[in-house]
């Protein structure tokens, strides 16, 4: 067993999130992580306040154990700010909050007596973070698949640690196995944020099958974490605007090659159609659609159920940790 203070304040077996993935994953990803003991979540980005309320109905009845619920905090829809009443409204008991002014939506969820973790890209957001009473901060690097912001995991994971007292730090960007959770856990985090590998799960993806998302999880599987992008190509393509610094992550295709470093040019393009049509008929084709997807891609070497990945990570650091304590001496 892991135990760290992650674990216990949360009350959770071991110290690994499977973050909210926008709207393509849901109840189904976030119960099999928390029935395995880690700390499953729903995001929120691309549902509406009903459908996310439905997300963690059926999470609910699908788990007894805790899971968290995503909310991103800045304007992605005109709804964006009734997002959190939702999830709480709902009755989530964790909420993760990440991306932009995420202080009123921390406030709202302390006051409601919810446990809430925030997810950092800098250090000013860390302090912030902190000061404001955050019951634990998810330090995110910039090798991180989707959203995230330009600093490296590893440096910036410690200087969040410095401050951090006995608050727990979670790191996020990298991480996909045994190794990754050990050096987290080695350098005095509470656990690690896992995205990336979680997408390679038979429980990531809408629930009637989609060829184009089986090929998303191919593509990760394939990749050796060196086709990656962090670039603003891929949020033009839907016209969404994200906060300062913020850049999305994906694994480069067919609508990269032929669209990196031509923003302006495929500005107009996205803006002379119907809203929404551009982005639409990229994701139909697996040659093009948007894979958000990070470097720890190169760790993943097939789709294997959430539990499993679970148990495994567990494993391996457990060991690699008992040897690492074997170097004091
Ligand atoms: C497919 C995908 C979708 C993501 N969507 C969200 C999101 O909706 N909200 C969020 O806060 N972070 C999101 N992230 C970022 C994660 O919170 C996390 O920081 C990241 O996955 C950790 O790095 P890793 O991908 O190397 O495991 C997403 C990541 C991936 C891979």
């Amino acid at each position: 067993m892991l135990t760290t203070e992650f674990t216990r304040r949360f009350d959770i077996e071991h110290p690994i999130i499977q973050p909210g993935m926008g709207s393509i994953c849901g109840a189904r990803l976030a119960a099999a992580v928390s029935n395995a003991g880690a700390l499953g979540t729903i995001g929120s980005i691309g549902r509406t306040p009903d459908a996310l309320a439905a997300e963690i109905r059926a999470c609910q009845h699908a788990t007894d154990r805790p899971f968290a619920v995503n909310v991103a905090t800045f304007d992605w829809a005109p709804f964006a700010a009734g997002i959190v009443d939702a999830a709480i409204d709902a009755g989530a008991e964790i909420l993760t909050l990440s991306f932009g002014d995420f202080l009123p939506a921390l406030e709202r969820c302390k006051s409601a007596g919810r446990k809430t973790i925030v997810q950092v890209q800098d250090m000013a957001g860390a302090e912030a973070a902190l000061a404001a009473g955050a019951d634990a901060v998810i330090a995110q690097g910039n090798e991180a698949g989707g959203h995230t912001g330009p600093r490296g995991t590893l440096s910036f994971a410690a200087q969040v640690l410095r401050i951090a007292g006995d608050t727990p730090v979670l790191l996020a960007g990298g991480i996909a196995d045994g190794r990754g959770l050990a050096a987290a856990l080695a350098m005095g985090a509470g656990g690690a944020s896992i995205g990336t590998r979680f997408k390679a799960t038979p429980e990531f993806g809408p629930d009637a099958f989609s060829e184009v998302v089986e090929a998303q999880k191919a593509a990760i599987v394939a990749s050796d974490g060196a086709n990656t992008l962090f670039d603003d190509v891929f949020d033009t393509a839907i016209a969404l605007v994200w906060p300062e610094g913020i850049s999305g992550r994906a694994l480069r295709n067919d609508f990269s090659a032929e669209w990196q470093g031509r923003l302006a040019e495929l500005r107009e393009r996205v803006a002379a159609g119907p809203p929404g049509a551009f982005g639409a008929g990229i994701d139909a084709s697996p040659r093009t659609s948007l894979n958000w997807a990070g470097e720890s891609a190169g760790l993943v070497d097939r789709v294997m159920p959430a539990a499993e990945i679970v148990a495994e990570v567990v494993r391996e650091a457990e060991v690699l940790l008992r040897r690492a304590a074997g170097l004091v001496t």
